[in-house]
């Protein structure tokens, strides 16, 4: 589900730009992505970008409820993330059979997950709970879990992250934006 070990974070302000920012992931050879539901377009978002590149894995990211998460599995999303751990949305995700990957950084939230059989969560906000140190430690008590942190990552942190075997991919919009420049560089 997450091929490269990053996972860019998109967010999508007009509903024109979603092929638009599909293209340049793709073309600075990204394979995922969390389009988040913030704004009002991230349905539609998630439901073209399914359609108009079925070579990537397209999910839905800050989905805090069963309503959203709804939605966005009906769209086409491959996956579900949320920043926080949601019982109903796990449940949800489980009868759909769509993996879900919730925001944990305690224990009692990790314990929680591994209550639905989740074994990957998001780390989030990553840099704010204490960064790879966190999860290193947290990592010791919970040999079943691996990790997506996100929240705080950029180019002069990911390698840190991404150095510990625990973490399966990191998350950031930064990706999205290097991304773009890139686009429209060679535009
Ligand atoms: C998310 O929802 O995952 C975050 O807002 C991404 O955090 P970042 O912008 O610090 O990468």
């Amino acid at each position: 589900m997450l091929p490269d070990r990053t996972l860019p974070v998109v967010t999508i302000h007009e509903p024109g730009m979603t092929e638009y920012t599909m293209r340049a992931l793709r073309a600075s050879r990204l394979r995922s992505a969390e389009i988040v539901f913030r704004t009002p377009f991230a349905a539609e978002a998630v439901s073209v970008a399914s359609h108009k590149f079925p070579d990537m894995a397209i999910g839905a990211g800050t989905i805090v409820n069963e309503a959203q998460c709804r939605d966005a599995i009906a769209a086409g999303a491959k996956f579900i993330v949320s920043p926080g751990f949601s019982a109903s949305i796990a449940r949800l995700c489980e009868r759909e059979h769509v993996d879900y990957f919730p925001g944990c950084v305690t224990p009692t939230e990790m314990m929680a997950a591994l209550d639905f059989g989740i074994t990957t969560v998001k780390f989030f906000p990553a840099e704010a709970y204490g960064g790879i140190g966190a999860i290193r430690a947290l990592s010791a008590p919970f040999p079943q879990l691996s990790f997506i942190p996100t929240g705080g990552i950029g180019r002069h942190n990911m390698q840190e992250y991404l150095n510990f075997d625990r973490v399966v991919a990191i998350g950031g919009s930064f990706l999205v934006q290097e991304a773009l420049a890139a686009w429209e560089k060679r535009a």
